[in-house]
């Protein structure tokens, strides 16, 4: 879908955000702290609410960086390029980003006790989101249709690859005591219990006063009136602001507004057969 493609073992990565050599690098040879905070995803999972979630929570609800540094900036994606600097000034813990696959993950993360968090959104959502950042993102072509899309998604013709993949190779972490999932529908179900999950995982308890301010300054609204959060000060030549806005929806289902029967039918069926031996009950399955 984006306009300037490269494969990088299997998976296809944007010219324009991504090179071998810093995916090599970024692979073997970022170091990782032992107080290092990931905020993994798929694209289009959540990925800028939860850096809201956990910059807030890092400072105990006191909104001055989030009214400061645009939202991308508070916790860089450490594999795109010129990612390094802001990476370097980012204050310990460092929260980082990162929409890799877990095969290609940091090899110094697996020897630390740095932790992750990882956000997963039904991917039918998922797909409907794609589809409309496609349309502002300069670095993507504007979208065929969005049949071509959701066949793209499907089958793993997309930056970062397949969710499927992602999904599973990240869930294989799901047991281990530095590694915390969660879903975009149990943010928007229940942000303030969310907020006292992840700051207990993170070791950081806040008193009541706390969760209140991070949950008021990481709800939709919030964000969207917030221009260090809205994507607003993206430059031009990154997003086509003309075309439609980065906090888009911030819903659950708008995938029904999007799929005819058919294609969700056709969707179902996919997701069947690439889950089909994966044990595991999905959040949007049980709802
Ligand atoms: P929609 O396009 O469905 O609105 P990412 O940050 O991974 O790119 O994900 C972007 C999606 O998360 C967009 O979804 C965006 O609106 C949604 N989002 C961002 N902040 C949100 C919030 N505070 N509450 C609900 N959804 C949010």
């Amino acid at each position: 879908m984006a306009s300037d493609l490269f494969t990088y073992k299997g998976i296809q990565f944007a010219k324009d955000i991504h090179s071998e050599e810093y995916l090599d690098y970024a692979e073997n040879g970022f170091t990782v702290f032992d107080d290092d905070i990931f905020n993994v995803t798929y694209p289009k999972s959540g990925t800028n609410w939860m850096i809201e979630i956990l910059n807030l929570i890092k400072y105990k609800g006191d909104i001055s960086l989030s009214n400061q540094v645009p939202v991308y900036m508070r916790s860089p994606w450490y594999e795109t390029v010129n990612s390094k600097e802001q990476i370097d000034a980012l204050t310990r813990p460092r929260i980082i980003s990162s929409h890799l696959p877990f095969h290609m993950f940091a090899k110094s993360f697996f020897n630390s006790k740095a932790k992750v968090i990882y956000t997963m959104r039904n991917p039918k959502d998922i797909s409907v989101s794609n589809y409309h950042f496609a349309k502002i993102l300069r670095a993507f072509k504007d979208p065929e249709s969005f049949q071509k899309c959701l066949e793209d998604f499907l089958h793993g013709n997309a930056v970062y690859g397949s969710w499927f993949d992602h999904v599973k190779g990240w869930l294989q972490m799901k047991d281990d005591d530095r590694f915390f999932f969660i879903t975009y529908e149990e943010l928007l179900q229940d942000l303030r219990g969310c907020v006292v999950k992840i700051s207990k995982f993170l070791g950081q308890e806040l008193d009541d006063e706390a969760i209140d301010l991070v949950v008021k300054h990481s709800t939709f609204k919030s964000m969207k009136e917030n221009k260090m959060s809205n994507w607003t000060m993206m430059p031009d030549d990154i997003i086509d602001h003309s075309k439609g806005c980065f906090l888009r929806k911030g819903v659950s289902g708008d995938w029904k507004n999007h799929f005819t029967v058919a294609q969700s039918e056709y969707f179902d069926s996919v997701y069947q057969e690439n889950m089909k031996d994966f044990n595991f009950t999905f959040f949007w399955e049980e709802n």
